[in-house]
């Protein structure tokens, strides 16, 4: 593991487009514009034994029953308070964070689906992986059923007028190149997601984004036109983004500065 900087760290790739290094929390208080928020929250388990392998720093889903300084539930606070009014959150999860973040969604920020009105809790969608055979993907441990894929949770703020039709449900090939990451992601379902609910000119922001793909997956969809943000607080996560960016062949070569860390 890197150290993480003591203070916020912006990286400027383009026009309107930054990678900063910092905590997820402090630098969602810096914006209050984000249209779509992509999170995959860097949560644990509270018996996440060895944090199932990841090097980066974990948090648990509440702070009050821990010392820990963050918490899934003080990100999920930042990104809504950092939306937009009717800007989505995008959230990724598992068998463990599903049911909590739903809840807490519903909690303080309402179920859209109770009363057909306001914000919160929207909808699970899902991102299941195929095997090369072209098969749902059955490679995860366990002897309970395969997941072979993750949940992710769909909200908004308040009252929306960003109507979309994509569906929250995507199925890709497994995502076998981590770029020197851990728990990386592939880009099409987010590509497919922020595509339809952006605008040319909005704001995406993605807290803990290690390589980005919801990022990526915007400069792939809108080019120069969209602005986005994201956020990690470990300098090798940029360093992972980089390398996708540059590796995936998705990125026009020249799109996007990638200077050299700190430089
Ligand atoms: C689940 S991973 C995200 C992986 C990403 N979806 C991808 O495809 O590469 C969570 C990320 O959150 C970062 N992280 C952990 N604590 C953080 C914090 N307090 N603020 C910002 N980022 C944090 C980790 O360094 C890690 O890159």
């Amino acid at each position: 593991m890197t150290m993480a900087v003591d203070r916020p760290h912006p990286i400027s790739l383009a026009d309107g487009k930054e990678y900063v290094i910092g905590d997820a929390v402090e630098v969602l208080s810096s914006i209050d514009d984000a249209d779509v928020i992509c999170l995959d929250d860097a949560w644990s388990r509270p018996h996440r034994g060895g944090q199932f392998g990841v090097e980066y720093d974990t948090h648990p889903f509440d702070h009050e029953h821990n010392d820990s300084a963050t918490s899934t539930k003080l990100v999920v606070d930042a990104c809504m308070e950092a939306l937009n009014p009717g800007g989505w959150l995008i959230a990724d999860a598992d068998d463990w964070l599903l049911p909590r973040l739903t809840s807490y969604l519903m909690d303080e920020y309402g179920d859209v689906n109770d009363d057909y009105g306001g914000g919160g809790y929207r909808k699970v969608g899902s991102v299941t992986y195929l095997s090369s055979d072209g098969t749902p993907d059955r490679s995860t441990p366990g002897m309970y059923g395969s997941t072979g894929g993750y949940s992710v949770v769909f909200g908004h703020k308040g009252e929306t007028e960003r109507r979309w039709s994509e569906s929250v449900r995507q199925v890709v090939p497994r995502q076998r190149e981590k770029f020197g990451w851990g728990s990386v992601k592939p880009i099409v379902p987010y590509k497919k997601w922020v595509s339809d609910i952006l605008n040319p000119d909005d704001h995406l922001v993605v807290p803990c984004a290690g390589t980005a793909p919801a990022a990526l997956g915007a400069e792939i969809a809108f080019g120069a036109s969209i602005r986005y943000t994201c956020i990690d607080n470990e300098p090798d996560a940029y360093n992972a983004f980089r390398r996708r960016a540059r590796e995936e062949g998705t990125v026009e070569a020249d799109a996007l500065n990638l200077p050299d860390l700190l430089s």
